[in-house]
Parts: structure tokens; C-alpha cells; sequence
């Protein structure tokens, strides 16, 4: 297998440090969604944020990914992926955004992110206040529901690098093999 590449789409920065630091842990640089770089990467890993259940930059650079390419998909969000119900949803989104060849080539992890109101454009607190008002209406909410209403108007910050682990030594075992 080829090059490793990674990519990243961050519109606050939270996925780009998780990019940042796995790119300086691997020795490679981080590129835009979509670089033309992934067409002959053998294995290209994309953070994006996650904007209303969809990630940032993901369909780009699946589209740009070479035929045989491995894509290794590391969402970034406030929700606790470690609740199963959460991990599910986030991954039925990320499956269903990609071309449906791709799926097969597919990998998906999940990191948590940050939400600040007072650095938040003005489009994104209006999306922010109509999610919480139609999530305040429903008989039953999820835990990410619970995480979205807690976090409202103030601040909250997930970001832990050690979390980079798992997705790394996956990385690292499948450029291993093709050594
Ligand atoms: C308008 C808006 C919608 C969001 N939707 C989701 C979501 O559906 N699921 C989630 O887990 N986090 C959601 N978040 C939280 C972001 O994913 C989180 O802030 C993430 O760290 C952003 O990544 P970035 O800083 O790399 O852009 C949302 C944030 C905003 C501002």
C-alpha cells in the first residue's frame, strides 16, 4: 500500500487538533477535505466535526479517495461516544453520507470535541437554539439530546488527545501489514 494522508475539515478547530496531533505522531502533514493527494494514498484517514448529524468534509474526500484507497473516518462531536446509542447513530450517518462502494473500504471512529456559544457563528447559535427547542418538545430525549441541552449557551471541552489511541493503533496495524 502507498502513502498515508490526512485530511481534515475543523470550523472551530477541534478536529484539527486531533488531526495535528496524529499527523505529528505519524510524521505527515494535514491537507484539506478532498486534497488531490488521496487519489494515490493507500490509506487516507479524514477528522470533520459533526454539524446536525453530519461530518464535515467527509463526502468530499470520499469522492477524491483513489479505487482500492482504505478510508478511515475519525468524527468529532460534542455527543459521549461511548454511549452505544450514540457511537450507532453517529456511525448509520457517516455510512449513509459516503458513496456506497466506499462502505466496504470504511472505518469509522469517534472523538469528542468542543462547543463554545461565544466563539459560535451567529447561524450556528440559531441552529443551536431551534435543535434545543425541538429537542425540549420530544416525550423522550438520548443522551446526546441530554449533552446538546446541557452544553446550551455556555461552554463545554472534550477534547483529550489520549483518545487518539485506539484510531491510531488501527492506523498503525494496517500500514504494518502492507509493509
Ligand atoms: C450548529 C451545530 C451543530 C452541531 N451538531 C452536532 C451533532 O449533530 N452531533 C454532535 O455530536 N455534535 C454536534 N455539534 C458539536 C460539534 O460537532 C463540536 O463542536 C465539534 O467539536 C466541532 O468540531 P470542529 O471544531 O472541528 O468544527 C454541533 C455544533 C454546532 C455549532
Amino acid at each position: 500500500m502507498g502513502r498515508c494522508v490526512i485530511t481534515c475539515a475543523s470550523i472551530y478547530g477541534s478536529s484539527r487538533q486531533y488531526a495535528d496531533e496524529l499527523g505529528r505522531r505519524l510524521g505527515l502533514p494535514v491537507l484539506p477535505a478532498g486534497a488531490p493527494e488521496c487519489s494515490a494514498a493507500g490509506i487516507v484517514i479524514h477528522f470533520g466535526g459533526l454539524y446536525a448529524g453530519t461530518m464535515l468534509g467527509l463526502k468530499k474526500t470520499a469522492c477524491a479517495l483513489g479505487h482500492s484507497s482504505l478510508l478511515v473516518a475519525v468524527t468529532v462531536g460534542i455527543a459521549d461516544p461511548s454511549v452505544p446509542s450514540n457511537a450507532d447513530k453517529i456511525r448509520d450517518d457517516v455510512m449513509k453520507a459516503v458513496p456506497e462502494e466506499v462502505r466496504s473500504r470504511m472505518s469509522v471512529f469517534h472523538l469528542r470535541g468542543a462547543l463554545d456559544y461565544s466563539r459560535m457563528t451567529f447561524r450556528h447559535r440559531a441552529m443551536m437554539w431551534m435543535l434545543c427547542r425541538y429537542i425540549k418538545s420530544k416525550d423522550h430525549r438520548t443522551d446526546e439530546d441530554e449533552a446538546v441541552l446541557e452544553s446550551y449557551g455556555g461552554s463545554a471541552d472534550f477534547i483529550d488527545l489520549s483518545s487518539l489511541e485506539s484510531a491510531e493503533s488501527f492506523i498503525r496495524s494496517v500500514l504494518e501489514k502492507d509493509e
